[in-house]
């Protein structure tokens, strides 16, 4: 019961941001600002990220290009929506303008993709059109080992920067580092989160600073590649509870073997 509270409240869709709440209405990192904790920063520094936008252009979710065609992106990002209601903008520092507007031709989530654990988390979405890459559109490479412990990481979105009564998104993309913790140590005692996390998740944890609703589907990267799925949390930078990201190495064969069976 606890654990569907949490999945509930804390991955609720963008149009409901705002709308309940897990953690104490005074929690310090409320009005810390950005990702949470974290700064502005530009699509140059982080070429692979994208938005996915509804026909409205209300974004929803983030992704990581990571070839000419192909986003990846969570699976609780794709359940509700179809290809015709996608668009994916590239190359742009703003999510709601610049860059380049794309429309998806075909997606794909993960078959073992479970709405009450978030284990498998994962889903692809084909571009209708190939892109190129440029300055500030890059593929990013998928990671093949989970970093060790300790691995610095940084996770960037246009998700809310605080938890509590963050109605509106920056249009800025945001960015902030955290610290890598596999999924083992993430469900230790250590943590507040026991055995909720499992072995398709890997964690990602620093002192206030975290990712947030709106920020899922969009990159973990570490060493140039990506780690991380944006998946779930308890709140956002809540003390002791982690942000959980798809582990992208343990997904990784079927990424691969979903691209091709999109070609
Ligand atoms: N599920 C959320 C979304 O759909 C992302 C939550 C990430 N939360 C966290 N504390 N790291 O946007």
């Amino acid at each position: 019961m606890h654990r569907l509270l949490a999945l509930l409240l804390s991955c609720l869709a963008i149009g409901q941001i705002g709308a309940a709440s897990v953690s104490s209405p005074f929690d310090p990192f409320e009005h810390e600002g950005r990702i949470v904790g974290g700064e502005e920063t530009t699509i140059a520094a982080h070429p692979y990220q994208v938005s996915l936008q509804n026909k409205r252009g209300s974004h929803f979710c983030g992704g990581s290009l990571v070839s000419k065609n192909i986003v990846v992106t969570a699976a609780h990002c794709l359940q509700s929506y179809k290809v015709s209601n996608i668009r994916v903008r590239l190359g742009s520092t703003l999510y709601n303008e610049g860059g380049i507007l794309v429309e998806v031709e075909a997606l794909a989530y993960h078959e073992g993709y479970s709405t009450s654990t978030l284990e498998y988390d994962v889903g692809i979405l084909k571009l209708a059109q190939d892109v190129e890459e440029t300055d500030d559109i890059r593929y990013i490479k998928l990671a093949e080992v989970t970093p060790a412990n300790g691995t610095p990481a940084v996770v960037t979105g246009w998700g809310t920067k605080c938890y509590f009564w963050c109605m509106s998104l920056p249009k800025t993309l945001q960015e902030v580092i955290v610290y890598i913790l596999d999924w083992r140590t993430c469900g230790s005692e250590d943590y507040k989160y026991g055995p909720i996390v499992y072995d398709t998740m890997v964690c990602a944890y620093e002192k206030g600073k975290d990712a947030c609703q709106g920020d899922s589907g969009g990159p973990l990267v570490a060493d140039d590649e990506l780690v991380g799925i944006v998946s779930w949390g308890y709140g956002c930078a809540s003390s002791l509870m982690p942000g959980v990201y798809a582990d992208v190495a343990t997904l990784r064969e079927w990424i691969l073997n979903t691209i091709k069976s999109l070609e």
